[in-house]
């Protein structure tokens, strides 16, 4: 733990926040791609979606050799199977959602505006079994909750981001995610941009750093270190202690709105979930 410390108040040493926040989120979102486009030229803007390996290509090399037979698999197709299995009252999970749920993911998150929050896939995964007299899960972070937004993800896999902001609240969720990402925090006083975006691309004890553009997009991810799918409000959980700041719980509102800004950079770029990180 002291070696990392070490690492990291020298990574923070050579922090430059190059990409400042702007006014508008149309503004914000050129700017934050087109930091990435001119720092790395090279990598086209779909590539982001599979986070650290767009950025490096001996470790792209070892992932696509994994990803010939995906170890999120089993869970995928365990996803599909509660996603079609009935509830007590007969109904499906497709009878809750817009499409029969497929082709939607990549428009989440949204703005509820009947119950005037953001809305992600878990929480209206959870809302769907209450609303058909099953309990909700209450893990947000793994097992069956993953499993399912990973499928539902995977019916609308290569499709590409667009949320809609256009509702107040959801430009207020947008502002609060920004600020979030930008914000340092905890003891070793580290924002995301710290590592994500004035670090990108750089080695931190043996991995490479992914680049802020296309976060989330392969989440639910099979981790080896876990062993089994996570959710993207784990791996934030896992960032936060990083830097020994107290994470959040799993679908807060803090990280609702960091997913919001999170996944409005990622416009345009395409969904690549579930996938598979070390
Ligand atoms: C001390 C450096 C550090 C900080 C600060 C940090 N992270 Fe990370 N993060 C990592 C490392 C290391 C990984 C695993 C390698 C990678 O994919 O970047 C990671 C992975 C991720 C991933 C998965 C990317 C992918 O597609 O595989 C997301 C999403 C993420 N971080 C979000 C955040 C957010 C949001 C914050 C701020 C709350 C944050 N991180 C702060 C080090 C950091």
């Amino acid at each position: 733990m002291k070696k990392l410390s070490v690492l990291l108040v020298a990574l923070g040493a050579m922090c430059v926040a190059s990409v400042t926040a702007q006014a508008s989120p149309q503004t914000d979102l050129k700017a934050f791609q087109g930091y990435f486009k001119k720092r790395f030229p090279n990598v086209p803007l779909a590539a982001y979606a599979n986070g650290a390996y767009a950025l490096n290509a001996n470790a792209r090399a070892q992932w696509q050799s994994i990803m010939m037979f995906p170890p999120y698999e089993f869970e995928l197709a365990n996803g599909k199977k509660l996603w079609h299995t009935p509830f007590k009252d007969g109904k499906t999970y497709a009878s809750c959602f817009r499409n029969g749920g497929v082709d939607i993911a990549q428009h989440y998150p949204y703005w509820d505006s009947g119950t005037h929050e953001v809305r992600t896939i878990e929480m209206d995964i959870n809302s769907c079994r209450k609303r058909n007299g099953e309990a909700p899960y209450k893990d947000l972070t793994q097992g069956p909750i993953a499993e399912l937004t990973a499928y539902m993800k995977s019916l609308a896999r290569g499709k590409l981001v667009s949320i809609n902001l256009s509702a107040p609240g959801m430009l207020k969720a947008y502002e609060n995610g920004r600020r979030f990402f930008w914000a340092r925090r905890g003891q070793l006083n580290f924002s995301c941009a710290s590592c994500h975006v004035d670090n990108a691309g750089k080695f931190i004890r043996g991995n490479v750093l992914s680049a802020a553009l296309g976060q989330g997009l392969g989440f639910p991810a099979y981790r080896a270190k876990a062993g089994h799918l996570v959710t993207l409000d784990k791996r934030y959980m896992g960032c936060n202690k990083k830097v020994r700041a107290a994470p959040f719980k799993p679908q807060s509102v803090e990280y609702r709105d960091l997913e919001v800004y999170e996944t409005y950079m990622d416009t345009g770029l395409p969904l690549e979930a579930p996938s598979y990180r070390p």
